[in-house]
This record gives C-alpha cells, sequence and structure tokens, in this order.
C-alpha cells in the first residue's frame, strides 16, 4: 500500500494564481468562485444563480481551487456551443489525476476526443443501457431497503454516512464484480480524491485506487466472470484487444463518475426535500411525479464541473480564448440561467422549461445517466414510502462544497419514530 509520504514526492508545487496578458482586465474575477459559493451553505445554487446577474458572459478566475485559472462562460447557449465544438474545445488531458502521478493513462472516454471517443463509447452503451439498468433494478431496490431499514427505527440518521455514500458505492461494486466488502474504502477514497482540498491526500488516494484498480483488473484477465471488467477484457477496438491502460482508465473514470456523484446528487435532493416539507407530501400523494421531480432537482441542483482545453484561439462572445487556455464547463451555471429558465433558482416540479445539461451536453453525454436517475428515483420512492415526513436535524448545520462536483455534508436527517413494538427490516421497507 502506498503511503502518503512516498506520494508527497510525485505532488507538484502549487502555482502561483497567474492571469495571462490576453485576458482583459474587466473579464477578471478574482475571487475564488468555490469559496463565494459555498459560504452560502444550503443556498449555494441560489448564489450561483445570482452570479448570474453579477458577472460578465464569459469571465476568467484565476485559480480554480488548486488547478490553475480558466475561463467561466455562464450562458446555457455558450456551453452547449462549447460542448458541441470538440475540436476547439478538446477533453484531452483535463483530468488531473494521471498528471499528479507522474502516469500517462487516459480517463476513457472522458479524456478522448471524436473520432476516437465514439470507439471507446461504444463499448460503454450496452453496459449501461436502460435494459441493463432494468436488470440491476432489483439489486438497486435490495441495497436501497437494507440500508433504510438499518436506521428507520431509529427516528434520525446521518444522511451521507448512512445512505447516500454507501448506495452508490454497493451498486458500483456489484456492477464491477467486485467484493461488496470494499464500499468502505471505495468512499473513502472517493472523498479523498473528488472532494479533497489537499493535495498530498488526492494524490496518495490516487495512487491506492490505482494500485486496487490494477489489481482487480489483472484477477479477472486470469479468472473472467460475468461482470463489467470481465466485459471490459474481452472488448475490442479497432479489431484488437484493450490494452490493461486503457481498461484502467475506463474503470478509473467509472469509478470517479459513477460514485460521488450519485452522493451528492442525494445529498442535495434529500436536503431539498427535507426543507419543502409541502413538495415532500405532494411526492407521498403522487409517486408518479417523482421521475419529474427528479429530473427538476437534476436541474436546480446541478453538481458537476468539467474543464476543455482550447486547441485554437476563438472568439466567444465578448471572450478571445488563445491556445492552451482551459474553460469551466459548469452545469450549474447552464442549468441556472435565467435566460434560458424562468425564475431558475425555483424548484417546480411542473416546470415545462427547457430540458436540462446536468448530465452534460454532446458526445460525453453522461454514459451512467439512466443508472444514476434510477438510483435516484428508488431512493426517493422507498424513503417516502418506509419512512414518515423526515426534517432536519436542527442542532445540526448542513454543510455544502463548491468544487469539482458540489456536495453536501454533516446531513442530519430526523422524522417521528414508529413505536418501540415495530422492528422495520429490509423485507417490511421493501413491502411498505
Ligand atoms: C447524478 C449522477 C451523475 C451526474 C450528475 C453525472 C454527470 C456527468 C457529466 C456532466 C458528464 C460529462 C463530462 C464531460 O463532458 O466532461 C458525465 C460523463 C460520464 N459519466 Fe456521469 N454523471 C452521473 C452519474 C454517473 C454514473 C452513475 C456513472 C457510471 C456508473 C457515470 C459515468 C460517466 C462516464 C463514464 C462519463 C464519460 C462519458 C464520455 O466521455 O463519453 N456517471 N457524467
Amino acid at each position: 500500500m502506498t503511503t502518503t509520504s512516498q506520494a508527497s514526492s510525485a505532488v507538484p508545487a502549487p502555482l502561483p494564481p497567474h492571469i495571462p496578458p490576453h485576458i482583459p482586465p474587466h473579464l477578471v474575477r478574482n475571487a475564488d468562485l468555490w469559496a463565494e459559493i459555498s459560504a452560502a451553505g444550503q443556498d449555494a445554487h441560489a448564489r450561483a444563480a445570482a452570479l448570474h446577474h453579477e458577472t460578465p458572459p464569459i469571465f476568467y478566475v484565476p485559480q480554480l481551487g488548486y488547478l490553475p485559472g480558466c475561463w467561466v462562460p455562464r450562458r446555457a447557449d455558450d456551453l452547449r456551443q462549447i460542448l458541441q465544438d470538440t475540436e476547439t474545445f478538446s477533453s484531452r488531458g483535463v483530468m488531473p489525476f494521471a498528471q499528479m502521478l507522474g502516469e500517462t493513462w487516459a480517463m476513457i472516454p472522458i479524456e478522448v476526443d471524436p473520432p476516437d471517443h465514439a470507439k471507446f463509447r461504444a463499448l460503454l452503451n450496452p453496459l449501461f443501457a436502460p435494459k441493463r439498468v432494468d436488470a440491476l433494478e432489483a439489486s438497486i431496490r435490495e441495497q436501497a431497503s437494507a440500508l433504510i431499514a438499518g436506521f428507520a427505527a431509529r427516528g434520525h440518521c446521518d444522511f451521507n454516512a448512512e445512505f447516500a455514500d454507501p448506495f452508490p458505492a454497493l451498486i458500483f461494486l456489484r456492477l464491477m464484480g467486485w467484493e461488496t466488502r470494499e464500499a468502505e474504502r471505495f468512499v473513502a477514497w472517493t472523498h479523498a480524491i473528488v472532494k479533497g482540498t489537499d493535495m498530498q491526500q488526492v494524490v496518495g488516494a490516487v495512487m491506492q485506487v490505482r494500485d486496487y484498480l490494477r489489481q482487480r483488473i489483472a484477477e479477472r484477465r486470469l479468472h473472467p466472470g460475468d461482470d463489467f471488467t470481465s466485459s471490459l477484457l474481452s472488448s475490442q477496438v479497432d479489431g484488437r484487444a484493450l490494452t490493461d491502460d486503457e481498461v484502467f482508465g475506463i474503470c478509473f473514470l467509472v469509478f470517479i463518475g459513477g460514485l460521488d456523484t450519485v452522493t451528492s446528487s442525494l445529498g442535495f435532493h434529500f436536503l431539498h426535500l427535507a426543507r419543502h416539507p409541502e413538495q415532500q407530501a405532494e411526492l407521498r400523494a403522487h409517486p408518479e411525479r417523482i421521475p419529474q421531480a427528479v429530473e427538476e432537482m437534476l436541474r436546480a441542483y446541478s453538481i458537476v464541473n468539467m474543464r476543455r482545453l482550447v486547441t485554437k484561439d476563438i472568439t466567444v462572445g465578448e471572450a478571445t480564448m488563445k491556445r492552451g487556455d482551459l474553460v469551466l464547463i459548469s452545469t450549474e451555471f447552464g442549468n441556472l440561467d435565467p435566460e434560458k429558465y424562468t425564475d431558475p433558482a425555483n424548484v417546480d416540479f411542473s416546470r415545462a422549461d427547457a430540458p436540462h445539461m446536468a448530465f452534460a451536453y454532446g458526445v460525453h453525454r453522461c454514459v451512467g445517466s439512466h443508472l444514476a436517475r434510477r438510483e435516484l428515483r428508488i431512493a426517493i420512492e422507498l424513503w417516502l414510502q418506509a419512512l414518515p415526513p423526515f426534517s432536519l436535524v436542527p442542532e445540526r448545520t448542513v454543510r455544502v462544497q463548491a468544487s469539482g462536483v458540489f456536495g453536501v455534508s454533516n446531513l442530519h436527517l430526523e422524522w417521528p419514530a414508529p413505536a418501540p413494538a415495530t422492528t422495520l427490516t429490509a423485507a417490511s421497507v421493501r413491502a411498505a
């Protein structure tokens, strides 16, 4: 197992914030964007919506967390245009992880541009198709029911630790064909890598995940099974088998893309339902509205921010971007654009406005969206069936972190506990 001190030798020294000379001063927002949004706590997305009225359509931030400065387009139309133009706005090398380790593998297919992207994406599409997700439905329900049964009778829970963290981790491990008893380790790695702000810890966790995944892949090469990893190992691109680096790059991406995104979305959706008892009651009375409610919450509480690398000089609106510049694609800004949505920060389950871009847009649109939607829908369905109306525990302060993937922590929920004689089991939660 790699130690943090070993990891530290690979950590590059952080660069001081740098504003390239071609960025006009009036487009520079010299503030820590993530800190500004995080400071709004539970109202972080409302703060992001308000920024639409306080910033130029495309502005520049000199630094973004531990990442270098980048352009920040906030209009949905600009974001869509950028996502569609993969020749000018490349995904190559935009994830920092291989570089952190001084290695050269790519996260596939997110860091692969067309036309090669399509070859890898074609391998993944069938593994995440709606039919595959249908086949997982019973197992997803089983996992959710078992977790809820663990705390239902208590009348309160630590939402992330007891539900939102383990739920997608268990589903992911089953999907990959790996041991579900590893869930705790995966949750810890996810926290360190996706939500971490300490570069040394991020690098240490990336190394541990790399070692773990490479070992599992080697095992499956020797002993194939009926699972995702084995299926990748038997796949071909351009008439050849995938290399170990390619299989690893796909597994690492599915791990990064598939766990924390669901955890974070669950956090915001349940925070919203706890703060809005009238909308919780609406879904209890009309469970058929849950899928629509999930769509609206995915829009209003989008979480993912990705980056693109400018490959040739281009002007978008007022911003003249140069080759080598980075561009932030914030799904929050896109989905809270007042030019696109009426009263965008308002969560309206019957909203008829344009569709959202929580899963992005264009060739890299999230391949796991069917699975994610199913997990989110089932979680809400089973919670509302099994538990009475829930609310926030008043003594606990919910924290919101704006970063590459926005997230919620310290979310404690409570509800009237059933009489002591009633014991809830996973089976009774399912039957409720
Ligand atoms: C609510 C949960 C989720 C959200 C909001 C989300 C969001 C996104 C977004 C915005 C992208 C585009 C990234 C880019 O263009 O650079 C993406 C891509 C991707 N997502 Fe998700 N995701 C979620 C869940 C999942 C799950 C459950 C999986 C798999 C288990 C997954 C796997 C992937 C993969 C493999 C890609 C890359 C697709 C490509 O490059 O063609 N995601 N996701």
